[in-house]
């Protein structure tokens, strides 16, 4: 009985001692990873931001391959028989920006013709997606691409035309541009 009492005393305390270190270790591991602060390399977005606005066509041929290249296609032709037409040759990404802006901002519907086809399509609005410079470089990209040749627009530009149009709550019809 005696024996018995006495392992049973003796693995208890082992099991306390046990416990006790592990327990200081747990908590030393936790405030050692819990209390440093995630590391972020303040030269990342930078380096990204400088290898996309090489050559290649600059940080809007990003988002425009996110983005616009699922309807206007990677070509920019659109899909005109799908009611989705081309910014390629577009007269309205290439002209006065004012237009493009206020497309990408608050969306697009037909009725319109272009090319001889008629398109009744919906473009969706983008404001609370994309930011002023995002929406600046799509459409600078837009607009140096596909054949086109139109003025870049700046990320000042997108915000003039957002405050003018803050109220705007539907996509624009041709006429109302
Ligand atoms: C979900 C499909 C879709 C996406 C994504 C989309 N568009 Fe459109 N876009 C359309 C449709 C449809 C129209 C024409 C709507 C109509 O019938 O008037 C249009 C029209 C336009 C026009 C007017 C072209 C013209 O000549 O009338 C411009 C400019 C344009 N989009 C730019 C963009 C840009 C830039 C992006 C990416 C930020 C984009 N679109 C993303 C579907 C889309």
């Amino acid at each position: 009985m005696n024996t018995v009492l006495r392992l049973l005393f003796h693995s208890t305390l082992s099991i306390l001692l046990v416990c006790v270190i592990t327990s200081c270790n747990v908590k030393g591991l936790f405030t050692k990873y819990g209390d440093d602060p995630v590391w972020v390399d303040p030269n990342a977005a930078k380096e990204t931001a400088s290898a996309s606005s090489a050559d290649d066509g600059g940080p809007g041929k990003d988002v425009y391959g996110r983005i616009c290249a699922a309807c206007h296609l990677g070509n920019g032709k659109g899909v005109p028989a799908n009611n989705i037409p081309p910014l390629a040759g577009s007269e309205i990404a290439q002209g006065d920006a004012t237009k493009p802006i206020s497309i990408v901002l608050h969306g697009f519907m037909g009725p319109i013709e272009r090319g001889g086809t008629q398109i009744n399509g919906q473009m969706a609005a983008w404001k609370d997606q994309l930011s002023d410079q995002q929406i600046a470089d799509v459409l600078t990209y837009v607009r140096k691409s596909f054949g086109n040749s139109g003025d870049p627009v700046s990320a000042d530009d997108v915000k003039a035309v957002r405050e003018a149009t803050a109220s705007r709550l539907t996509p624009y019809t041709e006429a109302e541009l």
